[in-house]
């Protein structure tokens, strides 16, 4: 009996300490919005039942080793024990409860989580090899900055364009796939300004890694200013060559080609316009505006020498496309 109360007393004292110990090590970044509290609520749960089942296994262990040593020269078999029946529905109905009731708080966790607002902001995301892009519909605004107001709900509305790829900013702890024909939900609430990222976490290709782009929570007198802004500066935009630039910025085009002559995933835009470039299969096309229209248009149409035909199919409208190409032209 002397044994089972030392050993209950270690398992307490090693629970608390594990359990300080792994509440000290701050395993997650800061809480940047109302659902990273449940979830932080329910984590903190686990790790305290973590903690316990862990000390509850080694402390008995390292006990038994250390007190019950086996004396030098002791031969003496051991005492057989053929099983216990009210230790075994002991062990079996304890754990099973835990189960449940861990269930149960999951499962109202889930539903704070996911719960709707009726005056959500709804932001358009939009995910293509290797770039996001934000628009929202209310304020007629797109940008490849995430920008928003705290303490106001947001609806995000997911669509891929190409491949699986998930959003994820791991202050708001919840993410959310973006699966190419449906468009996916996630709600968040921030309530923490500051400056984050939204990575993709789902691989997605060879760019997949560099898939990250600015989360920015501001107060809403600022957001309000940024709206303003983003809107004066998409009504300045007047010739198609500014236009097409925009439209770049939009989609991320400059994660794939560079502007300035350096190498990327595909051919530079720099003097690309007017120029002979070789494709593969040995042929060259003079780069016209026809050419520029179709590489834009039906990107594995012609494939330039030494690149894969990896260009995402883009949905842009003809006059979109006459502003890239004005852009491009430019670029010299
Ligand atoms: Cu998109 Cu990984």
């Amino acid at each position: 009996m002397r044994h089972f109360v030392i050993v209950g007393v270690l398992v307490i004292a090693a629970s608390f300490l594990a359990y300080t110990g792994l509440a000290a090590a701050h395993l997650m970044p800061v809480e940047a919005s109302s659902q990273s509290l449940e979830i932080d609520w329910m984590w903190n749960l686990q790790l305290i039942g973590m903690s316990f089942l862990f000390s509850l296994i080694a402390v008995p262990i390292l006990y038994s080793l250390i007190v019950f040593k086996l004396k030098k020269g002791d031969t003496t078999d051991a005492k057989h024990i053929e099983g216990n029946t009210p230790l075994e529905i002991t062990w079996t109905v304890i754990p099973l409860f835990v189960v449940v009731i861990f269930a149960y708080l999951g499962a109202g966790n889930l539903a704070r989580t996911v719960r709707s607002s009726p005056d959500a902001m709804v932001v358009k995301v939009t995910a293509t090899q290797w770039s996001w892009k934000f628009s929202y519909p209310d304020y007629g605004v797109i940008s490849t900055e995430l920008y928003l107001p705290k303490g106001k709900p947001i609806l995000f509305k997911m669509e891929s364009t190409d491949v699986i790829h998930s959003f994820w900013v791991p202050e708001f702890r919840v993410k959310q796939d973006l699966v190419p024909g449906r468009v996916t939900e996630l709600r968040i609430t921030p309530i923490l300004d500051g400056n984050y990222k939204v990575r993709c976490s789902e691989l997605c290709g060879t760019g997949h890694y560099r898939m990250e782009q600015p989360v920015i929570v501001v107060d809403k007198a600022a957001f309000s200013a940024w709206v303003t802004d983003q809107q004066a500066k998409a009504a300045a935009l007047v010739t198609p060559e500014a236009k097409g630039e925009a439209l770049v910025a939009e989609n991320g085009c400059a994660a794939c080609h560079s502007i300035n002559g350096a190498a990327g995933v595909g051919p530079t835009w720099f003097g690309v316009a007017g120029s002979q470039v070789a494709l593969e299969g040995g042929t060259t096309v003079t780069a016209d505006d026809a050419y520029l229209t179709e590489s834009i248009k039906n990107p594995k149409a012609k494939v330039v020498k030494g690149f894969a035909p990896v260009m995402p199919q883009y949905s842009f409208t003809d006059e979109e496309i006459a502003n890239l190409v004005a852009y491009i032209k430019t670029l010299k």
